[in-house]
């Protein structure tokens, strides 16, 4: 019998793919999950998943979404020039982006333009970071009507997601093979069922499993 493993099927990360309008930016969830798909533990702890970002999964992230690296972490990789390839603009909630300030990193996509969603943050530690304390739902419809350009990478975490689950257009799940039997969830709220087509998975040696799936409308 054939083991069942796939490398690449149907693998599609391409801006054109589907599950956007002709005329909007996507916004895309790429998140990081258990398979029992909590983006970090009950304390927001999501290190336990670092470990699977191996030479292999690195690769990976280099070819088709370097942006999704964070700015320190391409530098000291020596990455500082990677081009953008799918995303020009990066939307966190605060404590996410706490995440960051805790390394004493104010600007951790230096390579995007920043939105952290913050009621409490005020004045932005950063000028590359743009706080958007209110009208966060019509700050995202905004982004994603501009005119031409990349798409809007949502970062996360569980809230800020939660909170703008009927804009998401797009799913890119890494799921890495840890159980973390409770945490944070993918979404922080309550929503309706929806639908997402089957868009590809790639999967890798260490175990770790990247699909996506684009919004049905
Ligand atoms: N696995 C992964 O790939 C991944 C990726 C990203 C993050 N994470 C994890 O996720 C954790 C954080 O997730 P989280 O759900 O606790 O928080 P979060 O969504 O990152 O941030 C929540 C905060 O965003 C602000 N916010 C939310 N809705 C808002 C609105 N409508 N208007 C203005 N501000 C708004 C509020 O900040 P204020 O309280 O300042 O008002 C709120 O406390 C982190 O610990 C991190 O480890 C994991």
């Amino acid at each position: 019998m054939q083991p069942l493993q796939v490398k690449y099927y149907n693998w599609s990360g391409s801006k054109e793919a589907y599950g956007k309008s002709p005329h909007l930016r996507k916004l895309t969830y790429f998140i990081a999950c258990s398979v029992d798909g909590f983006i970090a533990d009950v304390h927001g702890d999501a290190t336990a998943m670092y470990a699977y970002v191996d030479e292999e999964f690195l690769d990976f992230l280099k070819t088709d979404h370097p942006e999704t690296m964070p700015t320190h972490g391409r530098r000291a990789l020596g990455l500082d020039d990677l081009e953008n390839k799918r995303f020009d603009t990066v939307i966190q909630g605060r404590a996410s982006y706490d995440v960051a300030l805790k390394e004493g990193v104010t600007s951790p996509y230096a390579h995007l333009r920043q939105y952290v969603a913050s009621r409490t943050l005020g004045e932005s530690p950063s000028p590359d970071v743009e706080i958007i304390a209110d009208g966060l739902l019509d700050k995202v419809r905004e982004l994603k009507a501009e005119d031409g350009g990349l798409d809007i990478y949502l970062c996360g975490g569980s809230r800020v997601a939660g909170e703008l689950f009927d804009e998401i257009d797009e799913l890119v799940i890494k799921t890495y093979p840890i159980v973390y039997g409770t945490g944070m969830p993918m979404f922080g709220a309550a929503f309706d069922v929806a639908r997402f087509s089957f868009g590809g998975v790639r999967s890798f040696g260490n175990g770790a499993v990247v699909r996506t799936y684009g919004r049905e409308r």
